[in-house]
């Protein structure tokens, strides 16, 4: 089942979102305190999008977006989106990336937008479902 997500979710998410990522090939060190903060930055967003996905009533995994402005037609912006790693490659994460796109289109969007890291397995997965790597972008950063 997938359905959006509401405040009392957040905390679960955090959790889940530190099941996801503190560990290989990520090795974050996501806190409880930081999670939640990450997450509740989106879900404040007057534009918020996101969903969850359940089974047997548990939540098993997220998606955290927003609506995005663009000169064009607006988009749907995938801020942070992950399963748990013991339910991984089981098609949850297909059915909730389905979700969004049957959202935005019902909403006119013109499409999803999102970064995600080249050299780990998230890249195949967007690439199977038909995204497109835009060659012409660079993610820039200064460490001070
Ligand atoms: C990326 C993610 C959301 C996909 O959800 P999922 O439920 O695992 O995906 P599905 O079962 O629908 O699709 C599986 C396909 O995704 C790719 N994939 C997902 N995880 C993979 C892994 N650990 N290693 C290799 N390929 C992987 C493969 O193409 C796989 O197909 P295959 O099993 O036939 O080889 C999920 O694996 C995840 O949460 N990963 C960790 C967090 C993350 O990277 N999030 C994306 C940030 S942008």
């Amino acid at each position: 089942m997938i359905r959006e997500i509401h405040s009392n979710d957040i905390e679960t998410c955090a959790h889940l979102l530190m099941d996801a990522y503190n560990m290989e090939p990520w090795n974050t060190h996501w806190t409880i305190e930081t999670a939640t903060r990450y997450l509740n930055e989106f879900f404040s967003s007057k534009d918020f999008v996101g969903f969850v996905i359940l089974e047997n009533n548990t939540i098993i995994g997220a998606m955290f977006a927003h609506r995005k402005t663009w000169w064009t037609n607006d988009e749907l912006f995938v801020d942070e989106f992950y399963i748990a790693p013991h339910l991984q490659r089981q098609g949850y994460g297909k059915s909730l990336l389905e979700h969004a796109e049957r959202y935005a289109k019902s909403q006119n969007l013109a499409g999803l937008t999102l970064l995600t890291n080249r050299y780990f397995p998230a890249k195949n997965f967007y690439e199977k479902h038909e995204y497109i790597q835009a060659d012409h972008v660079v993610f820039m950063y200064k460490e001070l």
